[in-house]
């Protein structure tokens, strides 16, 4: 089959590699849509770890075409999304509940061959069937959907929060879609992309800039979400966060960053500040969500190329062209 192939960091090439072939309680998905994300270009850049070369592509959904020996919960032609967390189930962590911090975590188009393939490898646990109406190249949303939802579990949640994000790639918009649903009174939303920030307004953000400071809100938001991994907005995040408010760290920044904090706020004014990291049984959740139209896939997929452009897709996702950019199979 094709695939796109991470030779080594900073190369990549869609080259023949030999088909996937299920194990005992695994299947086959012939893959619909990939979804590229940053951690695809940490991928890139060599920034994560795995054992190069690596097949990339964590967001993905499709249809089965084969199953394992022993694998009754799905059939050949199901359409499914796929979890691409393996976590261990055994380690100090996995055994507390907190598998996302498995300390032998792997993932699907991280460690191991992933979506941006005409087929690709999952154990059956990790499959979810999609109900009709959903079109699989579209659940591809579901991963980064679920965590978003991961995102929330941390959160504490109260109608009529005000809801502060910066960033609105789809992750941020995704936070926006959430927020909304969890009866904020008034979520805002900073970039310093126009483009982005105008599809925000589209989702009906309740105000939006370039800068918190053109928002007039003196007494800071109650929950604000760094939906960029970039010091500037963590930093700036951080200020504005209300007494009794939470400062959520979801984007990703680079492991020098560092931002300075304020201890006796922290401790005057009641703010908590916590993570979350990918996905910790939020995969199921995300895919009702998604079913019952949390968002809008036409809104949030905004290119779509060819696998034998995976190249090009994922350069125009680091120049942040667009919003969700896919890979159809
Ligand atoms: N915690 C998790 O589980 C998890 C899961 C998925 C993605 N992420 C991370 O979330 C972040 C967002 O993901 P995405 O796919 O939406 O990325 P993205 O690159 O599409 O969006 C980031 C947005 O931040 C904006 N931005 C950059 N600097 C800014 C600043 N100083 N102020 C305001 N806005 C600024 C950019 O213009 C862009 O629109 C990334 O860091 C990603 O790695 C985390
Ligand atoms: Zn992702
Ligand atoms: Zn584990």
């Amino acid at each position: 089959m094709k695939a796109a192939v991470i030779v080594t960091p900073g190369q990549i090439s869609v080259e023949s590699v030999p088909d996937p072939t299920p194990g005992p309680r695994d299947v086959v998905v012939e893959v619909a849509g990939c979804g590229i994300c940053g951690t695809d270009l940490h991928i890139m850049d060599g920034e994560f770890a795995p054992a190069y070369p690596i097949v990339p592509g964590h967001e993905f959904a499709g249809t089965v075409v084969t199953v394992g020996r022993d694998v009754t919960e799905v059939r050949v032609g199901d359409p499914v999304a796929v979890d691409p967390s393996l976590h261990c189930g055994e380690c100090y962590q996995c055994r507390r509940a907190r598998g996302n911090l498995c300390e032998r975590w792997n993932a699907i188009g991280v460690t191991v061959s992933g979506g941006a393939a005409e087929y690709a490898l999952a154990p059956v646990r990790n499959c979810i069937t999609l109900p009709e109406g959903v079109t699989p190249a579209d659940a591809a949303l579901i991963e980064p959907l679920s965590c978003a939802v991961r995102g929330f579990d941390v959160l504490p949640r109260r109608l009529a929060d005000h809801y502060l994000i910066y960033g609105a790639g789809t992750m941020g918009l995704m936070m926006l879609e959430l927020a909304k649903r969890c009866g904020a009174a008034t979520v805002s939303v900073v970039d310093l992309n126009p483009d982005r920030l105008a599809t925000a307004v589209q989702l009906g953000c309740s105000a939006h800039a370039a800068s918190a400071d053109e928002f007039d809100r003196p007494r800071g938001w109650d929950v604000v979400i760094d939906c960029t991994g970039v010091q500037a907005a963590i930093e700036d995040g951080l200020r504005r966060v209300a007494p009794a408010g939470t400062f959520l760290q979801f984007g990703v920044s680079e492991y020098a960053t560092r931002v300075p904090v304020e201890p006796y706020r922290i401790y005057n004014q009641e703010i908590s500040i916590t993570g979350s990291m990918a996905v910790l049984h939020s995969f199921e959740r995300a895919g009702e969500l998604f079913a019952a139209g949390v968002l809008d896939p036409a809104v949030f997929i905004s290119h779509r190329f060819p696998l034998d452009k995976y190249a090009e897709a994922m350069a125009q996702f680091r120049a942040g062209v667009g919003r969700k950019i896919q890979i159809a199979g």
